[in-house]
């Protein structure tokens, strides 16, 4: 951040780690009997549990500190009233206004924007409830059985993580998300429809996109080829907030739906890109998806910061990151159905804040955000876990688990489910030490040298740090409440590396080389100005498609 009141604080901060020295989680607990109750916060019965961090109240009370000096409340206010803070495109950031309830005004530039929003969702919820219903149909007349999705990044990651979150909500026709330029997809996504009864939904914030308008391009063909060019417009629809480059592509304006430049691509699925996820679920349903997305922004503008959970986990991220200098995070959701959530979080986190420059264009001070990655639980215990317990990295871990699943009859697979997430954090913080390996060894009859031969095989270190999610169920309103809560807590961390989270630039060299080197490829142009590596990986290419 640069400021002397900001510098102090992290300097404050990172003394205090040095005092902490090698902080024992286990003592820690045992110290303290009210542990869990100081360092956890709630949002109605969304429980987020950091107890299981390198954490005291002194530690809290710096990092709190440090949010001040960073100005992260009035950056804050700053985006919840439409200040331009996405400086470097000049825009505000607004996806808090697409869960503005009925009712609510938001206003930019003396417009409120709420109207617009509303507006929108009210002709996304008659289309989707046409299709739902069959009212509207096919060019033949035949319902839509199946939608596919035509978008990348935001435009995908989003409506796909949330349309498999909420499955058990699932009414409406079938869902497909077609992302990848690799044939492959389209492809291998298209071979079991057949065009009569298939809409194709166009979702891109630019409408430029090379995949996106590759794999619609090849769509079109699909339904004309079937069907006959007159049969197109029922086919498909589009999300965009380029509406001129819509209407070019050839899809009629009532089937068009907007949104606006003050909503980031991987903030949208809130807006008009959620339309695969409505027409699945419904419309109401996708109302309680925003209301939990409000209830959240609510209580992350609203409450002390005492308690708030956005800034909690925001700090606790930091800490963990910055202070404590662990490069990646895990995101582990004990819930089958959130298998998308970490990809969605890795653009979400890693788009936003994989910056290396201030909001000033200065070079950072300190690390920015971390990898994230991560895969459901219990798989990932049988995959990677091995190396959270026992390997030299650190990995701080983020659980994410419902108290009820919604499959009433495996009720027994729940217990296990809820059973194993509460292991793994408590494996993390405990361990096991040499002494209790040698010990739970000769208790089962080993022998003494064979127990201290095994011993150091056998012990875990402990004291990882790991935060928890625990809420009721996974139901529209929570899934709502979960992302606004991720989306918020990527914006604390940014104000506190103190860089903008809201462009990225860092996406463009790579499609401007792939542009360049298209023609390469192709034949076109010869790759001999091109670095020996990429010249030589050309050059064996040709080489393999000739023989
Ligand atoms: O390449 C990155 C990106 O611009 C993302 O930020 C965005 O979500 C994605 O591409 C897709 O963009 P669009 O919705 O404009 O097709």
């Amino acid at each position: 951040m640069g400021t002397k009141n900001f510098d102090a604080a992290l300097a404050a901060l990172k003394a205090h780690r040095e005092q902490q020295g090698d902080f024992d989680l286990r003592a820690a607990f045992a110290a303290n009997g009210n542990r869990f109750e100081a360092f956890s916060a709630r949002q109605d019965d969304l429980l987020f549990d950091f107890s299981k961090c390198a954490l005291t109240s002194e530690t809290l009370t710096l990092l709190h500190t440090l949010a001040i000096a960073a100005g992260v409340e009035t950056r804050r206010a700053a985006m919840f009233s439409g200040g331009r803070i996405n400086n470097t495109e000049d825009r505000a950031v607004l996806h808090v206004a697409l869960r503005a309830q009925q009712g609510e005004r938001v206003m930019l530039d003396g417009h409120d924007v709420a109207e617009d929003v509303h507006a929108v969702l009210a002709a996304m919820a008659d289309f989707a409830e046409g299709i739902r219903s069959g009212d509207l149909t096919g060019a033949t007349g035949k319902p839509i059985t199946d939608v596919v999705n035509i978008g990348i990044g935001g435009s995908d990651l989003g409506p796909a993580m949330a349309t498999l979150a909420l499955a058990p909500y699932h009414d409406g026709p079938r869902t497909h998300f077609v992302s990848n330029i690799d044939g492959a997809h389209i492809a291998d996504t298209l071979k079991g429809l057949s065009a009569e009864t298939t809409l194709f939904i166009i979702a891109s914030k630019t409408f430029t996109t090379i995949e996106t308008m590759t794999n619609a391009a090849t769509a079109r063909r699909w339904v004309a080829e079937r069907l006959g060019e007159e049969a197109v417009g029922h086919h498909f629809a589009a999300v965009s907030t380029a509406l001129d480059k819509v209407a070019a592509f050839g899809i009629a304006s009532d089937r068009v739906f907007g949104f606006w430049d003050w909503v980031g691509g991987r903030y949208s699925v809130w807006s008009a890109v959620g339309l695969p996820v409505m027409i699945a679920v419904g419309a109401d349903n996708f109302r309680q998806f925003l209301a939990g997305g409000h209830a959240m922004d609510r209580h992350f503008s609203d409450t002390p910061a005492a308690r708030n959970v956005p800034l909690l986990m925001g700090l606790v991220g930091y800490w963990n990151r910055v202070v404590c200098g662990y490069p990646t995070r895990a995101v582990i959701p004990y819930d089958q159905r959130l298998a998308r959530l970490p990809a969605y979080l890795q653009q979400l986190d890693m788009e936003s804040n994989g910056k290396g420059v201030t909001i000033d264009g200065a070079p950072v001070a300190t690390p920015t955000g971390p990898v994230v990655w991560g895969e459901p639980g219990t798989n990932g215990q049988h995959a990677f876990f091995q190396l959270l317990h026992q390997g030299t990295d650190i990995v701080p871990v983020e659980f994410l688990v419902a108290a009820n699943g919604h499959e009433a009859d495996l009720r027994f697979h729940h217990e296990l489910l809820l059973a194993n997430c509460f292991a793994q954090s408590e494996a993390l913080m405990k361990g096991r030490t040499l002494y209790e390996a040698r010990a739970q060894m000769l208790a089962r009859g080993m022998s003494a040298d064979e127990a201290e031969r095994l011993a150091p095989h056998r012990a875990f270190p402990g004291n990882r740090p790991s935060v928890t999610l625990l809420y009721r169920m996974l139901d529209p309103y929570t899934l709502g409440r979960l992302i606004a809560l991720y989306e918020h807590r990527v914006f604390v961390e940014a104000q506190l590396y103190g860089i903008n989270a809201f462009d990225q630039w860092g996406v463009e060299l790579g499609k401007e080389l792939a542009t360049g080197l298209l023609p390469v490829v192709e034949g076109r142009e010869n790759a001999a100005n091109r670095d020996a590596s990429t010249a030589g990986l050309v050059a064996h290419m040709h080489e393999l498609r000739e023989g």
